[in-house]
C-alpha cells in the first residue's frame, strides 16, 4: 500500500488550483438517470470516488465516459436495464444511495444495497427512505437491500419534513421530486452549495425548482427532463484544506477558483486565529498574520455553519496555536479518529464524547501515522507540514477518494512531500 512522506516545511508560496467538488459531482452523476438524453459534467474532479460512481452507473446500464483526462464526464442513460445497485460497489461509497431516488422516479422501482463509506459513526439512510416514502414510495428492507417501488409506476408530489438536516437525503428526494406528479415541498432542507449546484443542473435539464439554498425547497414535477451540460461547483472542502497550508507553514498561497461565499464560516475562524484571507481576481489569497496562530473554538454545523468536513484539518492547525481550543463535532459521532494520530506527533488533545480540547504546543514532531478516513488523512499531511522532521502517512487510499494530485498541488507551492509506492 502506498504512503505519503512529508517533511516539516518552511513557508509555502505560489498558487494552487482548486478542483470541482467531489460531493457535488457525486450527486450530479446520478442525475443522468433522470433523462434519456446525454448529461455532461465539466470541471469534474479526478478521484477514486468518481470512478466508483462511474462503475455503479455503468452497472445499471448507463454509458459513462471520461474525457479530457477526467475533467469532463459524459453520460447517457437511454438504456437502464438493471435496477439493482449491488453491495460490492455500494459498500465502497455511501453516496451510492443517491441512485435510489432517480431510478425510482424514472422507472418506478429500484433495489439498492445499504451503503458503507467512511467509518465515521453509524450513518443510517432512514431519512432518505422516509423522504421518498413521503412521495408515495413503498420500501422494504430485505437481506441488506432496500427494495423500493412506486405503486402506480410513478412518484407523487408530497411534503417532506426532515427532522434533522441531511445533505444526501435532500439531494435524493430533490432529484426524485423533479419527475413526481404534482408539487413537492421539502422542509428543513440542507442549504449546502452542492444542493444549489444540483438544483442548477436539474433546472438546466428542465426541472422546476425554487428555494434551493434556503431551508424550504419547492419542486413542480415535470413529465420528462432533457439533457444538459453543467460545470461542477468549486470544491469548498479542498479549498478550505489548502487554505490551511500557508496557515500552518507561513508564506502566501493563492487558491485559484476560491470563493468567499463557499467558506464564510471557515474564513471567520481563520480570521480569529490570525490568518488573513483576501479576495483576488483569480480566487483567494491566504497568509498568516503572525508566526503563531491563536486558539479558537469551533462547532461544526450544517451549512452555512462550520463544515464537519474541515474539522480534522483545522484541528491540525490548532495543535500549535497559542492557547486552548475547544472543537465540538455536532454532525457525526466518532469523528475524532485523527486525534490519537495527532497525539503521536506530540499534540495535546483530550477527547470526551463529541468534544475535543486542544492545547497548543510549540511544535509537532514527525511520526509514522495512519489515515483513518478521508478528511483525517489530509489533516495528518497538514500536521506533517507543520512538524519537525519526517511524517509518514499510511493508508492513503482514503486520500485518493477525495483529493486529486495532493502531492503535485502541495509540492507546487514548495512543500516537501512525496508518495512512496507500496508493494
Ligand atoms: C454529506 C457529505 C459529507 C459531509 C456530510 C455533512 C457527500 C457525498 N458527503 O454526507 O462529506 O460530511 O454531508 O456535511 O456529499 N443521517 C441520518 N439518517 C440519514 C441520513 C443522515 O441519521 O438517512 C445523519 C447522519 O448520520 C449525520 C447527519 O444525519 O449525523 C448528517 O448527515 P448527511 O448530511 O446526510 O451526510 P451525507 O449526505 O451522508
Amino acid at each position: 500500500m502506498d504512503s505519503i512522506l512529508v517533511t516539516g516545511n518552511g513557508p509555502l508560496n505560489g498558487q494552487i488550483e482548486i478542483a470541482g467538488a467531489k460531493n457535488a459531482c457525486l450527486t450530479l452523476m446520478p442525475a443522468t438517470l433522470l433523462t434519456e438524453e446525454p448529461l455532461t459534467l465539466t470541471n469534474a474532479p479526478r478521484l477514486s470516488d468518481i470512478r466508483t460512481m462511474t462503475t455503479l452507473l455503468q452497472s445499471l446500464g448507463a454509458e459513462v465516459s471520461s474525457l479530457q483526462e477526467g475533467k469532463v464526464i459524459a453520460m447517457s442513460s437511454h438504456d437502464i436495464h438493471n435496477h439493482t445497485a449491488e453491495y460490492d460497489i455500494v459498500r465502497k461509497m455511501r453516496a451510492s444511495i443517491l441512485v435510489l431516488g432517480p431510478m425510482l422516479a424514472r422507472d418506478g422501482h429500484a433495489i439498492v444495497s445499504l451503503p458503507g463509506g467512511c467509518a465515521i459513526g453509524a450513518r443510517p439512510v432512514d431519512l432518505h427512505l422516509k423522504a421518498l416514502e413521503a412521495l408515495g414510495a413503498e420500501m422494504e428492507l430485505k437481506d441488506g437491500y432496500v427494495h423500493a417501488k412506486a405503486p402506480k409506476g410513478h412518484l407523487q408530489g408530497g411534503v417532506v419534513d426532515f427532522p434533522i438536516v441531511s445533505v444526501g437525503a435532500t439531494e435524493n428526494v430533490l432529484m426524485a421530486a423533479t419527475l413526481a406528479k404534482g408539487t413537492t415541498v421539502i422542509n428543513n432542507a440542507a442549504r449546502e452549495p452542492e444542493i444549489v449546484d444540483l438544483a442548477d443542473c436539474l433546472r438546466r435539464m428542465g426541472a422546476q425548482i425554487s428555494g434551493d439554498g434556503t431551508s424550504t425547497i419547492t419542486v413542480e414535477g415535470v413529465d420528462r427532463l432533457n439533457g444538459a451540460t453543467h460545470p461542477v461547483v468549486t470544491d469548498r472542502i479542498e479549498l478550505g484544506t489548502y487554505m490551511l497550508a500557508p496557515a500552518v507553514c507561513g508564506g502566501e498561497v493563492e487558491l485559484l477558483g476560491g470563493r468567499l461565499d463557499l467558506v464564510g464560516a471557515f474564513v471567520e475562524k481563520l480570521d480569529q486565529a490570525g490568518v488573513a484571507v483576501e479576495e483576488t481576481a483569480g480566487g483567494l489569497l491566504v497568509k498568516r498574520r503572525n508566526d503563531r496562530v491563536n486558539a479558537v473554538d469551533v462547532t461544526t454545523e450544517p451549512f452555512p455553519g462550520f463544515p464537519t468536513d474541515l474539522q480534522a484539518q483545522i484541528m491540525a492547525l490548532l495543535c500549535t496555536a497559542d492557547g486552548t481550543s475547544v472543537l465540538e463535532e455536532k454532525i457525526f459521532e466518532n469523528r475524532f479518529m485523527h486525534a490519537p494520530e495527532l497525539i503521536r506527533m506530540g499534540a495535546q488533545i483530550d477527547v470526551s464524547g463529541g468534544t475535543a480540547t486542544v492545547t497548543g504546543v510549540d511544535r509537532l514532531k514527525g511520526a509514522p501515522v495512519m489515515a483513518t478516513d478521508l478528511r483525517a488523512s489530509v489533516s495528518l499531511i497538514l500536521a506533517g507540514l507543520a512538524a519537525e522532521g519526517e511524517t509518514t502517512v499510511s493508508r492513503v487510499y482514503h486520500l485518493d477518494r477525495g483529493y486529486e494530485q495532493v502531492v503535485r498541488k502541495l509540492s507546487g507551492v514548495g512543500a516537501k512531500i512525496e508518495r512512496i509506492q507500496g508493494e
